[in-house]
Formats: C-alpha cells, sequence, structure tokens
C-alpha cells in the first residue's frame, strides 16, 4: 500500500492507494475521526453500485456506521442542479447533520457531484473519496468540485477538499478498457509537465499498466497524484502554476464539446490535445522530439492523437474562443518545451492554432 498527502495546510488530506482497502475501510475512517453517531450518505452511479456498493456497506455498516445510498444515472449528465437537488434531498430523508460525512463512491462524476454536495449541504459538510476509476486520480486532488450548466461546464461549484482519498486498486478491474486507456492518458499527462523520468517509467510500464499489474497501477497512481499534488499545493486556488495540468485542454475541451460530450471519452479528447499542443510548440521553435515523443507514447495506449473526420475545425475554433483563455485572435496554450516540461505561453496567433488544428484531421 502507498500513502501520500495532499498538502494544503489545516486543509490537508491523505491518500491510500492499494489492494483490499474496501475490506478495511472502518479502519480508514475511524483513523480519520469519521463521526458514527450521525448517518452519513453513500452516493454512486449505477455501474460502480452494481460492483462495488454492496461491498462497501458491509464494512461500514460492520465497523459500526449508519449509511443510506443514493445511486444516480451514470455519466456526466448527472453533473446537474436537477440530479443535485434530488441527492440534497435523500441527504435530508436520512437525516444527515452536520456532523455527518458525504461518501463519493466512484470516478469523476460521482466525485464532483458528491463533493459539492458536501460543499453545499447545511454550508458545507465532509465528505470521503473512494475513487473507482484512474482518471480520478486527478478528480480527488485538488478540491474543484460542483455540477454542469447546460451552457458551460463545471460552472457551478467551489473549492471543498475531501478528509480522505481511498484507491483500492480491485476496484479499477472492472472497469471498461476504454475508460482505463482513457485515465492513462492524463496519468501520462502528469509527467509529460512535470517529471522525464516518470514518463520514461510509463514507456518501460505501458504493457503491465493495460494488462492491469496491481504494483505498475499503484506506482502510476501514486506519481500522478504526486505531481498534481505538488502543483495543486503551489497554487490551490489556480492563480497561475496551476494552469500547467492543462496541457492538452484547450483544443481537448473544443473537442468534447463539438463532439456532444458522447463520441470522446475525456482522457481521449485530451490525448488528441496533447499532440495538437506538442505540435503547436514544434511550430514555434521547440525540438521536434516534443510532438514524435508525445505521439509515440499515446499510440502506445491506443489513444486517438487524430482529429476524427465527423468533426469541424471551424466549430472547434469557435467552441475554442468561448473559452475564458481567448483574447482578441490570441490564445493562452500550455506548450510542451520538452518532454517533462511546459511552458505557459501567452499571444498564441490563432490563425497558427488553426493551422494546427486543421493538421490534426491528418495525423497517422
Ligand atoms: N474536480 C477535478 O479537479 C476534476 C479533474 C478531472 C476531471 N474531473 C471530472 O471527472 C469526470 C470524469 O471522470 P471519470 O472519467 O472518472 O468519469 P465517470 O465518473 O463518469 O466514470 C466513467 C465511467 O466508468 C464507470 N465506472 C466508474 N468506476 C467504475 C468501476 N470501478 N467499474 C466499472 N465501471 C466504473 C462510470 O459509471 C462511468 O460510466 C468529468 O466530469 C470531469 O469534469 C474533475
Ligand atoms: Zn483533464
Amino acid at each position: 500500500m502507498r500513502q501520500l498527502t495532499v498538502d494544503l495546510g489545516e486543509r490537508s488530506y491523505p491518500i491510500f492507494i492499494g489492494e483490499g482497502i474496501l475490506e478495511r475501510i472502518g479502519e480508514f475512517f475511524e483513523e480519520r475521526s469519521i463521526h458514527k453517531n450521525s448517518p452519513m450518505l453513500i452516493i454512486t452511479d449505477k455501474h460502480v453500485a452494481v460492483h462495488h456498493l454492496d461491498q462497501v456497506t458491509l464494512h461500514l455498516e460492520q465497523a459500526g456506521y449508519k449509511v443510506h445510498v443514493k445511486i444516480v444515472p451514470p455519466g456526466e449528465r448527472s453533473k446537474s442542479l436537477a440530479v443535485l437537488e434530488d441527492v440534497i434531498g435523500a441527504a435530508l430523508k436520512g437525516g444527515l447533520d452536520r456532523r455527518s460525512t458525504i461518501i463519493a463512491l466512484g470516478g469523476g462524476v460521482v466525485g464532483d457531484l458528491a463533493g459539492f454536495v458536501a460543499a453545499s449541504y447545511m454550508r458545507g459538510i465532509r465528505y470521503v473519496q473512494i475513487a473507482t476509476t484512474i482518471q480520478a486520480h486527478d478528480s480527488s486532488v485538488g478540491g474543484k468540485v460542483g455540477v454542469n450548466h447546460p451552457f458551460a461546464k463545471n460552472i457551478i461549484g467551489a473549492f471543498h477538499q475531501p478528509e480522505l482519498v481511498l484507491f483500492d486498486i480491485a476496484t479499477l478491474r472492472t472497469l471498461p478498457l476504454r475508460d482505463i486507456r482513457s485515465g492513462l492518458s492524463e496519468v501520462l499527462k502528469e509527467g509529460l509537465i512535470w517529471d522525464a523520468d516518470f514518463v520514461a517509467w510509463f514507456d518501460r510500464n505501458t504493457e503491465a499498466l493495460l494488462a492491469l499489474d496491481s504494483d505498475a497501477l499503484q506506482h502510476a497512481l501514486y506519481e500522478g497524484i504526486r505531481i498534481k499534488a505538488h502543483i495543486v499545493s503551489l497554487d490551490e486556488r489556480e492563480n497561475d502554476l496551476r494552469a500547467i495540468l492543462n496541457l492538452g485542454h484547450t483544443i481537448g475541451h473544443a473537442l468534447e464539446a463539438v463532439a456532444g460530450y458522447n463520441q470522446l471519452l475525456h482522457g481521449e479528447a485530451i490525448s488528441i490535445g496533447m499532440v495538437g499542443a506538442a505540435k503547436l510548440a514544434v511550430r514555434m521553435g521547440c525540438p521536434a522530439e516534443v510532438y514524435t515523443e508525445t505521439k509515440r507514447l499515446l499510440s502506445k495506449l491506443a489513444l486517438p492523437v487524430k482529429l476524427p473526420e465527423n468533426l469541424d475545425v471551424d466549430e472547434i475554433m469557435s467552441a475554442m474562443m468561448h473559452d475564458k483563455k481567448f483574447k482578441e485572435g490570441l490564445m493562452v496554450f500550455i506548450l510542451p518545451t520538452a518532454i517533462g516540461t511546459v511552458e505557459i505561453r501567452k499571444g498564441v496567433q490563432s490563425d497558427l492554432v488553426r493551422e494546427v488544428v486543421t493538421e490534426l484531421k491528418r495525423e497517422d
């Protein structure tokens, strides 16, 4: 088992990564002084509930916790005000009070939703995240919680740090392969922005990761979380440095929007976005290796590196212009300047971005 701490002063919290953690969940909760006298609410989605809910409920009840459960539909659409209201109804019905704890059992969707329930219910109660996706290495660190508005993703939210985050590797074995690859895309991203040694390790261990080898997964999650936690601890509120975590996201978010949030998984869109950012970097004078290596590493994970035929370049450009980072023909980009290093570059010409996005249709 591995442990690390997200270091945020009095809001610091531990993350545990290992096998068989759910069987010992009561100990982890007791260690963090999660109250037994107030009822708790587990928020999960239908897919996760099928595989893992019974085990979590059983072990919490055995440890003496009073547990209520709310199951929401799987997918991004559950990050909505309507579902938030429904879940808060469940919290009220269950009699949750100020000393109660919300348990997020699931991936980033459940984590963001349940975290926001915890941030807003009675002006804020505690929450624990039991993360069941690889992607959640990202969403479980940094305390950004919230829901979507029909006009914009993640626009209603708060900063609210969890008490505790648990990753039981056993839960990842029920994930669809596509979600595994997509989650690994962002783990690799943490290396590409910060740590060339981790990228080299990732390269050597790609097959082991895709085969869900326990040691490899534990190490990858540990390193991905360590890098994200380090960056967040330097800039919790995203004044500047934290923005580097958005490598590949300027193009990637636009692709998700244009594709209607159902064609591409987040990590797939970010994969294409990272290839785009690398191409842009090379056009602006960075070594060609930045692009060839980025593309090679992502292709090895069988992630998409080419813009899907059906997505229109004009629509992608206009989706990027709605991005808050865009000002009068000039854009802000996170550019990889070498493997393991990025730079926040302001004033990138939108015409150059358009050329690069157009070229992304011709990748092979
Ligand atoms: N708060 C942050 O800082 C932050 C950072 C990155 C991403 N996010 C958010 O995270 C979300 C994406 O997260 P995600 O990729 O984990 O999505 P997700 O939570 O929707 O999970 C992906 C799919 O896998 C299923 N699933 C989850 N765990 C499973 C398991 N163990 N076995 C079988 N199926 C399982 C889910 O039901 C879902 O269908 C987005 O909403 C994104 O905005 C937030
Ligand atoms: Zn992301």
